[in-house]
């Protein structure tokens, strides 16, 4: 017998949501085993931790990051988004996405930069030399996302120091990405 698909609809999402609510095994702050009664909700999402200390060190470090300051999820997303639209209108490097997944490509820069800007979540994907090492880029091509990065950010009126500290954690990727040493 087949599943109704409006079965499937409302209770896999449901299915998931609890899923990812499951708190974690391991403390993020000592690596320890968790204490399951201690824990904290950030975005929603339920974090356990060793001990006290550990949650209220984790919990300082997610109120003053870069992460938290902008906006956190739905802004780094919404940065995200209206990013690739520039990238992608812009002659100087969009044919380096002409074969690119770009559901997966917006997936992975906003994990990759919400984690960069000490965001809750790790980053899981590759490190950005190996990212890139087969484009063959140059400086002029660096240079192009970092300013469509930062355009992105002006015209969504995030503050000029705010922007400073995005561009500097762009930059600390440049050697990297440009498979510089
Ligand atoms: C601030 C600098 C940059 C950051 C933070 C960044 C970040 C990333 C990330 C997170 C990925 C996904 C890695 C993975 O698959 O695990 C990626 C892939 C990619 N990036 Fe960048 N990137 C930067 C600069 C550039 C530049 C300058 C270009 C070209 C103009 C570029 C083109 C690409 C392309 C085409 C891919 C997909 C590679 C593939 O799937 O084979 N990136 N980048």
């Amino acid at each position: 017998m087949r599943i109704p698909a409006l079965l499937c609809v409302l209770v896999i999402p449901c299915l998931l949501a609890f899923a990812e609510d499951k708190p974690n095994a391991t403390c993020p702050v000592t690596g320890r085993a968790v204490d399951p009664t201690v824990t904290a909700v950030y975005e929603g999402r339920t974090y356990a931790f060793a001990d006290a200390a550990a949650r209220g060190l984790w919990t300082a470090a997610r109120e003053k990051s870069l992460y938290h300051r902008l906006g956190g999820k739905p802004a780094i997303e919404a940065a995200v988004d209206a990013f690739y639209v520039r990238v992608l209108a812009d002659a100087r490097i969009r044919d380096f996405f002409e074969n690119i997944n770009m559901n997966k490509q917006r997936r992975k820069q906003k994990e990759f930069l919400s984690a960069a800007f000490g965001g809750p979540e790790p980053w899981t994907g590759k490190d950005m030399r190996a990212a890139h090492s087969e484009l063959e880029l140059k400086e002029e091509h660096f240079n192009a996302v970092a300013e469509n990065l930062q355009k992105t950010l002006e015209e969504l009126k995030v503050s000029k120091e705010l922007v400073g500290e995005v561009m500097s954690v762009a930059a600390s990727t440049k050697d990297a990405v440009l498979n510089r040493r």
